[in-house]
Protein backbone atom coordinates (compact mmCIF):
# COMPACT_ATOMS: atom_id res chain seq x y z
CA UNK A 1 0.00 0.00 0.00
CA UNK A 2 1.33 3.38 -0.96
CA UNK A 3 1.94 6.29 1.97
CA UNK A 4 1.32 8.92 0.29
CA UNK A 5 1.42 10.86 -3.62
CA UNK A 6 4.86 10.56 -3.33
CA UNK A 7 5.21 7.13 -2.68
CA UNK A 8 2.62 6.69 -5.37
CA UNK A 9 3.94 8.68 -8.12
CA UNK A 10 7.33 10.23 -7.30
CA UNK A 11 6.44 13.57 -7.59
CA UNK A 12 7.14 16.78 -5.36
CA UNK A 13 3.42 18.02 -6.05
CA UNK A 14 0.47 16.12 -5.57
CA UNK A 15 -0.53 17.48 -9.49
CA UNK A 16 -1.10 15.22 -12.51
CA UNK A 17 -1.83 16.59 -15.92
CA UNK A 18 -4.16 15.18 -17.77
CA UNK A 19 -2.86 13.26 -20.86
CA UNK A 20 -4.76 15.33 -23.25
CA UNK A 21 -4.71 13.74 -27.30
CA UNK A 22 -4.61 15.70 -30.26
CA UNK A 23 -3.81 18.91 -27.44
CA UNK A 24 -0.69 18.33 -26.78
CA UNK A 25 3.44 16.20 -26.83
CA UNK A 26 6.16 15.94 -24.78
CA UNK A 27 6.85 19.77 -24.47
CA UNK A 28 3.99 19.87 -21.93
CA UNK A 29 4.99 16.45 -20.31
CA UNK A 30 8.28 17.75 -19.75
CA UNK A 31 7.36 21.21 -18.27
CA UNK A 32 4.84 19.86 -15.86
CA UNK A 33 7.50 17.13 -15.05
CA UNK A 34 10.11 19.58 -14.47
CA UNK A 35 7.75 22.13 -12.38
CA UNK A 36 7.41 19.12 -9.74
CA UNK A 37 4.03 17.65 -10.86
CA UNK A 38 3.65 14.30 -13.20
CA UNK A 39 3.39 15.24 -16.83
CA UNK A 40 1.33 13.27 -19.14
CA UNK A 41 1.80 11.59 -22.53
CA UNK A 42 -1.16 10.69 -24.58
CA UNK A 43 0.05 7.80 -26.87
CA UNK A 44 -3.97 7.15 -28.06
CA UNK A 45 -3.35 8.82 -31.21
CA UNK A 46 0.03 8.38 -32.20
CA UNK A 47 2.05 5.75 -34.10
CA UNK A 48 4.60 3.43 -32.42
CA UNK A 49 7.36 5.71 -34.22
CA UNK A 50 5.67 8.20 -33.00
CA UNK A 51 5.54 7.16 -29.45
CA UNK A 52 8.85 6.02 -29.17
CA UNK A 53 9.87 9.51 -30.60
CA UNK A 54 8.17 11.28 -27.63
CA UNK A 55 9.27 9.36 -25.27
CA UNK A 56 13.19 9.56 -26.18
CA UNK A 57 12.16 13.63 -25.92
CA UNK A 58 10.94 13.19 -22.85
CA UNK A 59 13.69 11.01 -21.19
CA UNK A 60 15.96 13.77 -22.86
CA UNK A 61 13.78 16.95 -20.92
CA UNK A 62 13.91 15.20 -18.13
CA UNK A 63 14.79 12.57 -15.35
CA UNK A 64 11.82 12.93 -13.42
CA UNK A 65 8.47 10.43 -13.69
CA UNK A 66 6.37 10.91 -16.14
CA UNK A 67 2.96 9.36 -17.31
CA UNK A 68 2.13 7.86 -20.50
CA UNK A 69 -1.60 7.24 -21.28
CA UNK A 70 -3.02 4.50 -23.76
CA UNK A 71 -6.70 3.34 -24.72
CA UNK A 72 -7.35 0.48 -24.02
CA UNK A 73 -10.71 -0.52 -25.28
CA UNK A 74 -12.70 -3.50 -26.94
CA UNK A 75 -12.10 -3.06 -30.77
CA UNK A 76 -14.94 -3.72 -32.66
CA UNK A 77 -15.39 -4.14 -36.29
CA UNK A 78 -15.69 -1.38 -38.87
CA UNK A 79 -19.68 -1.67 -40.18
CA UNK A 80 -20.00 -0.67 -43.62
CA UNK A 81 -23.91 -0.10 -43.23
CA UNK A 82 -23.90 1.58 -40.06
CA UNK A 83 -21.10 3.80 -41.79
CA UNK A 84 -22.85 4.65 -44.86
CA UNK A 85 -25.76 5.80 -42.34
CA UNK A 86 -23.55 8.16 -40.79
CA UNK A 87 -22.29 9.31 -44.07
CA UNK A 88 -25.92 9.60 -45.49
CA UNK A 89 -26.49 11.64 -42.01
CA UNK A 90 -23.61 14.08 -43.01
CA UNK A 91 -24.60 14.23 -46.80
CA UNK A 92 -25.84 17.50 -46.70
CA UNK A 93 -22.77 19.27 -45.07
CA UNK A 94 -20.46 17.75 -47.48
CA UNK A 95 -22.64 19.14 -50.12
CA UNK A 96 -22.55 22.71 -48.05
CA UNK A 97 -18.25 22.38 -47.93
CA UNK A 98 -17.96 21.13 -51.47
CA UNK A 99 -16.38 17.81 -50.02
CA UNK A 100 -16.46 14.85 -52.25
CA UNK A 101 -18.73 12.60 -50.58
CA UNK A 102 -17.14 10.43 -48.39
CA UNK A 103 -15.35 7.23 -49.68
CA UNK A 104 -15.95 3.85 -47.49
CA UNK A 105 -12.78 3.97 -45.33
CA UNK A 106 -11.92 1.82 -42.24
CA UNK A 107 -8.69 3.65 -41.48
CA UNK A 108 -8.99 4.57 -37.78
CA UNK A 109 -6.38 6.62 -35.76
CA UNK A 110 -7.61 5.41 -32.32
CA UNK A 111 -5.42 1.81 -31.82
CA UNK A 112 -5.65 0.38 -28.24
CA UNK A 113 -2.61 -0.83 -25.75
CA UNK A 114 -1.04 -3.89 -27.64
CA UNK A 115 1.74 -6.47 -27.46
CA UNK A 116 3.09 -4.63 -30.27
CA UNK A 117 3.09 -1.16 -28.40
CA UNK A 118 4.88 -2.78 -25.46
CA UNK A 119 7.49 -4.63 -27.30
CA UNK A 120 8.16 -0.77 -28.69
CA UNK A 121 8.14 0.78 -25.12
CA UNK A 122 9.46 -2.13 -22.91
CA UNK A 123 13.21 -0.92 -22.81
CA UNK A 124 11.87 2.67 -21.84
CA UNK A 125 10.34 1.26 -18.66
CA UNK A 126 8.27 3.49 -18.00
CA UNK A 127 7.27 4.68 -14.34
CA UNK A 128 3.59 4.99 -15.18
CA UNK A 129 0.88 3.90 -17.53
CA UNK A 130 -2.38 5.16 -17.28
CA UNK A 131 -5.50 3.26 -19.36
CA UNK A 132 -8.47 5.56 -20.61
CA UNK A 133 -11.60 3.04 -21.06
CA UNK A 134 -10.46 0.25 -18.64
CA UNK A 135 -7.66 -1.99 -19.21
CA UNK A 136 -5.64 -3.93 -21.34
CA UNK A 137 -6.30 -8.02 -21.18
CA UNK A 138 -4.86 -9.50 -17.58
CA UNK A 139 -1.25 -10.88 -19.59
CA UNK A 140 -0.70 -7.76 -21.02
CA UNK A 141 -1.32 -5.75 -18.02
CA UNK A 142 1.10 -8.02 -15.84
CA UNK A 143 3.44 -7.98 -18.51
CA UNK A 144 3.51 -3.72 -18.13
CA UNK A 145 3.48 -4.31 -14.04
CA UNK A 146 7.05 -7.14 -14.62
CA UNK A 147 8.65 -4.19 -15.88
CA UNK A 148 7.93 -2.36 -12.34
CA UNK A 149 5.60 0.30 -13.94
CA UNK A 150 2.87 1.57 -12.39
CA UNK A 151 -0.30 1.00 -13.67
CA UNK A 152 -3.48 3.64 -13.57
CA UNK A 153 -6.81 3.97 -14.90
CA UNK A 154 -9.46 5.78 -14.77
CA UNK A 155 -13.49 5.11 -13.61
CA UNK A 156 -16.48 6.50 -13.88
CA UNK A 157 -18.73 4.34 -11.35
CA UNK A 158 -18.48 2.70 -8.49
CA UNK A 159 -18.68 -0.43 -9.99
CA UNK A 160 -15.28 0.70 -12.19
CA UNK A 161 -13.54 1.47 -9.49
CA UNK A 162 -14.53 -1.93 -7.49
CA UNK A 163 -13.07 -4.01 -10.59
CA UNK A 164 -10.23 -1.88 -11.33
CA UNK A 165 -9.20 -2.98 -7.57
CA UNK A 166 -9.74 -6.18 -8.06
CA UNK A 167 -7.27 -6.47 -11.64
CA UNK A 168 -4.70 -5.21 -9.45
CA UNK A 169 -3.97 -1.14 -10.27
CA UNK A 170 -1.89 0.64 -8.22
CA UNK A 171 -4.23 3.75 -7.95
CA UNK A 172 -7.81 4.75 -9.51
CA UNK A 173 -8.85 8.08 -11.36
CA UNK A 174 -12.36 8.97 -10.28
CA UNK A 175 -13.64 10.65 -13.48
CA UNK A 176 -16.45 13.22 -12.72
CA UNK A 177 -18.65 14.03 -14.97
CA UNK A 178 -17.93 17.79 -15.07
CA UNK A 179 -14.43 16.25 -17.02
CA UNK A 180 -13.16 17.61 -20.36
CA UNK A 181 -12.76 15.06 -23.06
CA UNK A 182 -13.90 11.52 -23.21
CA UNK A 183 -15.70 9.80 -20.34
CA UNK A 184 -13.14 6.56 -19.18
CA UNK A 185 -16.34 4.60 -18.84
CA UNK A 186 -16.51 0.71 -19.70
CA UNK A 187 -18.82 -1.65 -17.83
CA UNK A 188 -21.90 0.38 -18.85
CA UNK A 189 -22.89 3.42 -22.12
CA UNK A 190 -25.48 4.42 -19.98
CA UNK A 191 -25.18 8.50 -19.24
CA UNK A 192 -27.37 8.14 -16.35
CA UNK A 193 -24.73 6.51 -14.56
CA UNK A 194 -21.98 8.86 -14.59
CA UNK A 195 -21.58 11.35 -11.48
CA UNK A 196 -20.14 14.68 -10.81
CA UNK A 197 -16.82 14.52 -8.78
CA UNK A 198 -18.43 15.51 -5.06
CA UNK A 199 -20.64 12.38 -5.18
CA UNK A 200 -18.27 10.00 -7.28
CA UNK A 201 -14.86 10.71 -5.18
CA UNK A 202 -16.36 9.77 -1.96
CA UNK A 203 -18.20 7.00 -3.47
CA UNK A 204 -15.06 5.42 -4.71
CA UNK A 205 -13.04 6.03 -1.56
CA UNK A 206 -15.55 4.32 0.63
CA UNK A 207 -15.03 0.75 -1.64
CA UNK A 208 -11.60 0.39 -2.61
CA UNK A 209 -8.33 0.77 -0.53
CA UNK A 210 -5.90 1.74 -3.41
CA UNK A 211 -5.07 5.36 -3.50
CA UNK A 212 -8.13 7.52 -5.59
CA UNK A 213 -6.59 10.82 -8.01
CA UNK A 214 -9.38 13.31 -8.51
CA UNK A 215 -10.30 14.71 -12.06
CA UNK A 216 -13.19 16.69 -13.10
CA UNK A 217 -13.33 20.51 -12.75
CA UNK A 218 -10.02 21.10 -11.08
CA UNK A 219 -9.20 24.34 -11.65
CA UNK A 220 -6.99 25.45 -8.75
CA UNK A 221 -5.35 25.30 -5.48
CA UNK A 222 -8.49 25.54 -3.90
CA UNK A 223 -10.34 22.85 -6.32
CA UNK A 224 -6.60 20.75 -5.38
CA UNK A 225 -7.05 21.30 -1.73
CA UNK A 226 -10.44 20.18 -1.81
CA UNK A 227 -10.04 17.14 -3.39
CA UNK A 228 -7.41 16.14 -0.83
CA UNK A 229 -9.09 16.77 1.83
CA UNK A 230 -11.91 14.66 0.70
CA UNK A 231 -9.25 12.11 0.74
CA UNK A 232 -7.94 12.02 -2.45
CA UNK A 233 -4.29 11.31 -2.64
CA UNK A 234 -3.42 13.49 -6.27
CA UNK A 235 -5.40 15.57 -8.53
CA UNK A 236 -5.63 15.44 -12.39
CA UNK A 237 -6.10 18.31 -14.12
CA UNK A 238 -6.47 18.61 -17.79
CA UNK A 239 -8.83 21.61 -19.12
CA UNK A 240 -6.92 24.36 -16.63
CA UNK A 241 -3.72 23.33 -18.90
CA UNK A 242 -5.73 24.19 -22.52
CA UNK A 243 -4.12 27.29 -22.86
CA UNK A 244 -0.80 26.93 -21.24
CA UNK A 245 2.20 27.64 -23.92
CA UNK A 246 3.35 24.88 -24.30
CA UNK A 247 -0.15 22.41 -24.99
CA UNK A 248 -1.14 22.57 -28.77
CA UNK A 249 -4.33 23.79 -28.56
CA UNK A 250 -5.32 25.34 -32.02
CA UNK A 251 -5.97 29.16 -32.37
CA UNK A 252 -9.95 28.28 -32.79
CA UNK A 253 -10.11 25.95 -29.78
CA UNK A 254 -8.10 28.64 -28.02
CA UNK A 255 -11.02 31.10 -28.77
CA UNK A 256 -13.79 29.03 -28.08
CA UNK A 257 -12.58 28.41 -24.05
CA UNK A 258 -11.78 32.27 -24.10
CA UNK A 259 -15.21 32.63 -24.55
CA UNK A 260 -18.79 32.60 -22.68
CA UNK A 261 -19.33 29.55 -25.58
CA UNK A 262 -17.13 27.41 -22.67
CA UNK A 263 -20.27 27.96 -20.72
CA UNK A 264 -22.48 25.09 -22.33
CA UNK A 265 -20.57 22.35 -22.90
CA UNK A 266 -22.19 18.84 -23.60
CA UNK A 267 -21.39 15.06 -23.03
CA UNK A 268 -21.46 14.29 -27.50
CA UNK A 269 -20.80 10.77 -29.26
CA UNK A 270 -20.83 12.73 -32.48
CA UNK A 271 -16.80 13.08 -33.26
CA UNK A 272 -15.71 9.46 -32.30
CA UNK A 273 -18.64 7.34 -31.22
CA UNK A 274 -17.96 7.34 -27.80
CA UNK A 275 -19.21 10.02 -24.86
CA UNK A 276 -17.36 12.79 -24.65
CA UNK A 277 -17.21 16.42 -23.24
CA UNK A 278 -16.99 19.58 -25.71
CA UNK A 279 -17.95 22.92 -26.18
CA UNK A 280 -21.52 22.98 -27.64
CA UNK A 281 -20.85 23.99 -31.19
CA UNK A 282 -22.32 23.74 -34.70
CA UNK A 283 -22.07 19.98 -35.35
CA UNK A 284 -23.22 18.84 -31.53
CA UNK A 285 -26.62 21.55 -31.62
CA UNK A 286 -27.73 20.01 -34.88
CA UNK A 287 -26.35 16.45 -34.98
CA UNK A 288 -26.44 15.30 -31.58
CA UNK A 289 -25.72 15.91 -28.67
CA UNK A 290 -25.89 12.01 -28.57
CA UNK A 291 -26.95 10.79 -31.81
CA UNK A 292 -27.96 6.44 -32.43
CA UNK A 293 -27.15 6.91 -36.04
CA UNK A 294 -23.19 7.32 -34.99
CA UNK A 295 -20.97 4.49 -36.10
CA UNK A 296 -18.72 2.70 -33.26
CA UNK A 297 -15.55 4.38 -31.74
CA UNK A 298 -13.37 5.18 -33.60
CA UNK A 299 -15.15 5.04 -36.76
CA UNK A 300 -17.54 8.42 -35.91
CA UNK A 301 -14.19 10.57 -36.68
CA UNK A 302 -13.56 9.41 -39.90
CA UNK A 303 -15.88 12.06 -42.00
CA UNK A 304 -16.24 14.55 -39.31
CA UNK A 305 -12.31 14.69 -39.56
CA UNK A 306 -12.67 16.07 -43.60
CA UNK A 307 -15.24 18.17 -42.21
CA UNK A 308 -13.13 19.61 -39.51
CA UNK A 309 -10.77 20.28 -41.90
CA UNK A 310 -12.31 22.00 -44.87
CA UNK A 311 -14.61 24.04 -42.41
CA UNK A 312 -11.05 25.02 -40.28
CA UNK A 313 -9.83 26.21 -43.41
CA UNK A 314 -12.49 28.46 -43.53
CA UNK A 315 -12.23 29.40 -39.92
CA UNK A 316 -15.23 27.98 -38.41
CA UNK A 317 -15.32 25.60 -35.64
CA UNK A 318 -18.51 24.02 -36.84
CA UNK A 319 -17.32 20.53 -37.16
CA UNK A 320 -14.55 20.87 -34.69
CA UNK A 321 -14.29 18.64 -31.49
CA UNK A 322 -14.17 21.60 -28.72
CA UNK A 323 -13.04 18.98 -25.86
CA UNK A 324 -12.83 20.68 -22.68
CA UNK A 325 -14.44 20.57 -19.32
CA UNK A 326 -17.51 22.38 -17.19
CA UNK A 327 -14.67 24.39 -15.28
CA UNK A 328 -12.79 26.64 -17.34
CA UNK A 329 -12.05 29.04 -15.13
CA UNK A 330 -8.79 27.88 -13.94
CA UNK A 331 -7.11 28.35 -18.01
CA UNK A 332 -4.45 30.54 -18.15
CA UNK A 333 -2.16 31.83 -20.93
CA UNK A 334 0.98 30.87 -18.99
CA UNK A 335 4.10 28.24 -19.19
CA UNK A 336 2.64 24.64 -17.35
CA UNK A 337 5.27 25.58 -15.11
CA UNK A 338 4.03 28.73 -13.80
CA UNK A 339 -0.05 26.54 -13.90
CA UNK A 340 1.52 23.62 -11.84
CA UNK A 341 3.11 25.37 -9.20
CA UNK A 342 0.25 27.67 -8.61
CA UNK A 343 -2.09 24.52 -8.79
CA UNK A 344 0.07 23.53 -5.91
CA UNK A 345 0.04 26.46 -3.97
CA UNK A 346 0.22 26.46 -0.36
CA UNK A 347 -0.37 22.78 -0.47
CA UNK A 348 3.07 21.22 -0.05
C1 LIG B 1 -8.79 18.04 -24.52
C2 LIG B 1 -8.85 16.81 -23.66
C3 LIG B 1 -8.36 15.61 -24.14
C4 LIG B 1 -8.36 14.47 -23.33
N1 LIG B 1 -7.78 13.31 -23.80
C5 LIG B 1 -7.59 12.26 -22.94
C6 LIG B 1 -6.77 11.16 -23.32
O1 LIG B 1 -6.22 11.10 -24.42
N2 LIG B 1 -6.61 10.17 -22.43
C7 LIG B 1 -7.17 10.20 -21.16
O2 LIG B 1 -6.97 9.28 -20.38
N3 LIG B 1 -7.95 11.24 -20.80
C8 LIG B 1 -8.15 12.28 -21.64
N4 LIG B 1 -8.88 13.36 -21.21
C9 LIG B 1 -9.60 13.31 -19.90
C10 LIG B 1 -8.66 13.59 -18.73
O3 LIG B 1 -7.90 12.44 -18.45
C11 LIG B 1 -9.36 13.99 -17.42
O4 LIG B 1 -10.36 13.07 -17.09
C12 LIG B 1 -9.96 15.38 -17.47
O5 LIG B 1 -9.07 16.28 -18.10
C13 LIG B 1 -10.24 15.89 -16.06
O6 LIG B 1 -11.18 16.93 -16.07
P1 LIG B 1 -10.86 18.46 -16.42
O7 LIG B 1 -10.60 18.48 -17.88
O8 LIG B 1 -12.09 19.17 -16.00
O9 LIG B 1 -9.63 18.87 -15.63
C14 LIG B 1 -8.91 14.51 -22.02
C15 LIG B 1 -9.42 15.74 -21.55
C16 LIG B 1 -9.39 16.88 -22.34
C17 LIG B 1 -9.90 18.18 -21.78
Amino acid sequence: MYQDFKDLLGTELPIIQSPMAGVQGSALTIAVSQAGGLGSLPCGMLSIDQIVDEIMAIQAGTDLPYNLNFFSHQPVPYDEKRQSQWQHALQPYFNELKLESPANSSGSSRVPFSHDIADAIEAFKPPIISFHFGLPEQGLLKRVQGWGTKVVSSATTVAEAVWLEQQGVDAIIAQGVEAGGHRAMFMSDDLTTQMGLMALLPRILDRVQVPVIAAGGIGDSLGVKSVLSMGATAAQVGTAYLLCDEAKTSALHRAAIKSDQSLHTALTNIFSGKPARGIVNRAIKELGPMSDTVPDFPYASIEMTQLRGVAEQQSSDDFTPLWCGQNTLGCREVSAKVLTKALAEKIV
